[in-house]
């Protein structure tokens, strides 16, 4: 069942929202060589403690046991925070969600570290770029695979791979409601996207193929040829005004 948001509820999830995305602004900051993964996680946890009122979502969701998911390179999603150090040329994606009186708001960014290579960059922007043009598809009357073959296509003309084992999601009360937003699908297909639904758009695009496997954390999902991956997310409102980006600072 899909729960639709009236205004004070979309207000909570765009406070969470905009919370995520400030903690990840605060680490592209200070993200660079010879910070670790360990690093961002305790800099995310002391930046928590002087802001009010919000509690990290993925901290023991499904046993997962940090509050941010750091991917660097072949890694794809859910990247676990650990003593692996950052080097230039390194691209990180970071991945937060928060907690606001109840509400969820989840976001993630991909981040160069100093200078990358031409195919990095190439990545990093076209898979921003296909966020974009997902959520510009997130309008009433519109069709929910209108979102994923709009990211797909985006993707895909570039000659890169979407991820298709990992998706996007209804957010509210819960960090994972109904429905699931794949990055592939049939234009004009799938559920009419109505006033009120809120979603977390996420694109996770390979530079190689699509393929994933699961390292041996349990958690990591890497790229199964070992091509660079990035991921760029935002939470999502649908009005009569068209798409309310919840996690835009
Ligand atoms: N943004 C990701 C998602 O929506 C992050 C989840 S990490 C987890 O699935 F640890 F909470 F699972
Ligand atoms: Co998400």
């Amino acid at each position: 069942m899909i729960l639709l948001k009236n205004e004070v509820e979309i207000e909570k999830i765009r406070t969470a929202s905009r919370y995520a995305m400030e903690i990840l602004l605060y680490l592209k900051e200070r993200i660079k060589e010879g910070v670790t993964g360990l690093d961002l996680e305790r800099m995310t946890e002391e930046r928590l403690k002087s802001l009010k009122n919000v509690t990290p979502a993925f901290k023991g969701y499904n046993g997962y046991p940090y509050c941010l998911c750091v991917s660097i390179n072949e890694e794809i999603v859910h990247g676990m925070p650990e003593k692996r150090v950052i080097k230039e040329g390194d691209i990180v994606s970071l991945d937060f969600g928060a907690i606001y009186d109840g509400f969820y708001g989840d976001a993630a960014l991909t981040i160069g570290v100093g200078e990358i290579s031409d195919t990095a960059k190439r990545l990093i922007s076209v898979t921003e770029k296909s966020l974009y043009m997902g959520i510009n598809e997130a309008r009433v009357g519109k069709r929910l695979y209108d979102i994923s073959s709009a990211v797909q296509s985006c993707v895909e003309d570039a000659g890169f791979s979407v991820v298709r084992d990992f998706v996007g999601h209804g957010i509210g009360r819960s960090l994972h409601e109904e429905p699931q937003i794949p990055n592939f699908g049939k234009k004009g297909t799938g559920i009419r996207l109505k006033k009120g639904m809120v979603m977390a758009i996420e694109p996770m695009v390979n530079a190689g193929g699509s393929e994933v496997m699961i390292k041996e954390n349990g958690w990591t999902a890497v790229s199964k040829d070992g091509s660079l991956s990035a991921h760029f997310e935002h939470t999502i409102a649908i009005t009569e005004n068209g798409p309310d980006i919840l996690s835009r600072v």
